[in-house]
């Protein structure tokens, strides 16, 4: 695990945007796992305006998500969906994106034709990660057993308190949610784990101390070959 401490949020962003740079280079078709929440923002505006100034170029490349909620309409403001539009796929064009669809009929059927989207397409080359405080990566929610391919989970508790800040008064708050499974994020050739704020100083330490927690669903990272974290000083403790 290749660790990298930067001193503010906005030096994490710049860092990964630099991995997402090399990565284009070597590569201009990559395949590239894409995540949501409050940590990439930061790293999507980095990435809009290197597009912008035709430093980089993500016109051959392609996308897939972590997940989405479920069940969720795709114009449906907190959909991951409508995120990705707004932070990144209106201004910076990929080849082709993909999200778990939270319409579909049945979930199951959705999670396994998801799964064989990303293996069709060659696996990931690059899968951007956030961590949950409660450890979870995508929506692999701590627990004793897991799912190697992509699923329906339901959200503990941690997480929708985490999450309810993006749900306005009265509005429903998904239940539950449709995500990339252990396998397909680690079958990526390469893990980019992002780490800000204060709030996941007690997460991080976990991953840094030597065991492998097994209710802590981002330490399994730890057997992975080749995985990037980089974290700010206040996550880093
Ligand atoms: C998002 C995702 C989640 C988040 C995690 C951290 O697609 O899969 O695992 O990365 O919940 O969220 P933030 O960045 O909002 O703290």
């Amino acid at each position: 695990m290749n660790k990298i401490i930067c001193s503010d949020y906005n030096e994490v962003c710049a860092a990964a945007a630099d991995i997402f740079a090399q990565q284009l280079s070597l590569k201009p078709s990559s395949v590239f796992g894409l995540a949501t929440g409050s940590t990439p923002v930061g790293l999507y505006e980095e990435l809009k305006r290197r597009c912008s100034a035709r430093e980089l170029d993500f016109s051959k490349a392609h996308a897939f998500n972590l997940d989405e909620y479920y069940p969720i309409e795709k114009n449906h403001p907190q959909s991951y969906k409508a995120f990705m539009d707004l932070h990144l796929f209106d201004e910076v064009k990929f080849e082709s994106t993909q999200i778990p669809n939270g319409e579909a009929a049945d979930p199951h059927i959705e999670c396994a034709r998801y799964d064989a989207a990303i293996e069709a397409a060659g696996g990931i080359d690059l899968q951007l990660l956030g961590i949950g405080i409660n450890g979870h990566i995508g929506f692999n929610e701590p627990n004793t057993v897991y799912p190697v391919g992509s699923h329906l989970t339901e959200l503990t508790e941690s997480t929708l308190i985490a999450n309810s800040r993006f749900f306005g008064e009265g509005e429903k708050q998904p239940e539950t949610a449709l995500t990339m499974g252990l396998g397909p994020i680690f079958n990526a050739k390469h893990i980019l784990l992002l780490i800000t704020g204060a709030a996941k100083a007690q997460v991080a330490k976990k991953l840094f101390d030597g065991k492998l927690y097994t209710d802590v669903p981002a330490c399994f990272l730890l057997l992975h070959p080749n995985v990037t974290v980089i974290l700010d000083k206040a996550a880093s403790g």
